[in-house]
């Protein structure tokens, strides 16, 4: 019999939404010694936390992250807010001994990322941030085969993440819809926001990142702010392009934009091993792209295999072989591993000490692009 967890989600936006979503169907599919229980959502306007309790079955709903945190009966605290917010609600919740799922970018920053670490490790809590594409079951797989020695030594790991959405200089920054482009809440622009999911699934798969070089563009350097009603300077990299070097000797190159325009969420990466290549795209992401030199020269070429079988990552406890599954099932196989490692009393990867590291590298490369020089990652 799987045990109660009871569930407080602090937002009710875009994230709450996968974040129920999973939280509803997990123990349909997944074996997993916790049941989550929905017992309040909390979000900045009460009549939308209201809504949002009654469409997923949420048992109470409030304004007030406070009062989430202060409920005893609260065993998980899930935190789907922007990023200015995350760390005052972590440290809170790890200093009442509840649980952390914490979305992605930990922090604003490293400095910042590492006092919420400090946070949970000292109150001893379980801690998890929300890199979900690590458990895109082609992307698992993809990190299954380096695991296995089949890419052989690793040459090169590129990545990209591109979008199109902020080309127009109508969208103002900051209020609710837009506080990704206010430096304030989001802390940075596409480093934070997309080139951090690359990073985290780079080094999981690839290793730590040591030294980068990087460029920064603003291209829009005013906006209307939606509080102040006033054109004021963004803060934000629009776009950012990276070199770098992983510790195991190969070379990664990074890109990330919201000005490219036909693009709307373009994660794409590829590995060159010695004796092996991998690709994948999120447009695609139920494929991976897979080259193997030992195949006979004669049909030596790209494979696409489809990432549906039961022995492949997750799939076994989906629907039957050739059926897909999509972005949403990625929160759910997380929510699983993560209530397994609570059940077993190890954490389920990436920790907030993981994305410390990850958010490290972030600060990395935007004082690269600030000041024009290579620049080495502080180990988390
Ligand atoms: N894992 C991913 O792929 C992914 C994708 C999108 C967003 N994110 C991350 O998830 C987080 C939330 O992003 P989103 O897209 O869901 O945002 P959103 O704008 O859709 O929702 C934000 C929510 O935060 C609430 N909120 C803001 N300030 C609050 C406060 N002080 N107290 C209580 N509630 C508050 C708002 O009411 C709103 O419900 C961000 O950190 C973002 O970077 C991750």
């Amino acid at each position: 019999m799987a045990k109660k967890l009871n569930v407080g989600l602090i937002g009710y936006g875009f994230m709450a939404r996968t974040h129920s979503n999973a939280y509803c169907k997990v123990n349909h599919f997944f074996d997993v010694p916790y049941e989550p229980a929905l017992r309040v959502v909390c979000g900045l306007e009460d009549k939308v936390a209201k809504a949002f309790a009654e469409r997923w079955g949420y048992k109470s709903h409030t304004t007030d992250w406070h009062k989430v945190i202060e409920d005893e009966k609260v065993d998980l605290v899930d935190i789907c807010v922007p990023n200015n917010v995350h760390a005052e609600i972590a440290i809170a919740a790890a200093k009442a001994g509840k649980a952390i799922i914490c979305e992605k970018p930990l922090a604003l920053d490293g400095a910042q990322a590492k006092t919420m670490v400090d946070a949970v490790e000292k109150a001893g809590v379980a801690n998890f941030v929300s890199f979900n594409y690590r458990r895109v079951p082609a992307v698992t797989l993809a990190k299954m085969l380096i695991d296995e020695g089949r890419l052989g030594r690793i040459f090169h790991y590129r990545a990209n993440f591109l979008q199109d959405w902020t080309i127009s200089a109508n969208v103002p920054q900051g209020g609710m819809a837009t506080w990704r482009l206010d430096v304030k809440a989001a802390g940075s622009g596409v480093t934070g926001d997309l080139l951090a999911h690359c990073i985290d699934t780079a080094m999981w798969q690839n290793g730590q990142i040591t030294t980068v070089c990087a460029m920064t563009e603003t291209f829009i350097k005013q906006r209307m702010h939606v509080e102040t009603g006033k054109p004021e300077a963004v803060g934000i990299d629009d776009a950012c392009t990276f070199l770098c070097r992983f510790d195991n000797g190969s070379l990664g190159n990074f890109e990330s934009t919201r000005y490219a325009r036909g693009h709307k969420a373009l994660y794409t990466f590829e590995i060159n091993g010695e004796k092996a290549s991998i690709a994948w795209d999120l447009h695609d992401l139920h494929r991976l792209s897979y080259f193997d030199h030992a195949d006979e020269s004669i049909v030596r070429g790209w494979r696409s295999i489809h990432v549906t079988d039961g022995d492949m990552p997750y799939m076994g406890k989906w629907w039957v072989p050739g059926l897909q599954i999509g972005y949403e099932h990625t929160f759910v196989h997380q929510l699983a591993d993560f209530l397994e490692g609570l059940g077993q009393g190890k954490p389920a990867s990436p920790t907030f000490r993981e994305a410390l590291a990850t958010q490290y590298v972030c600060d990395a490369v935007l004082a690269s692009a600030k000041d024009k020089q290579w620049k080495t990652v502080k180990k988390a």
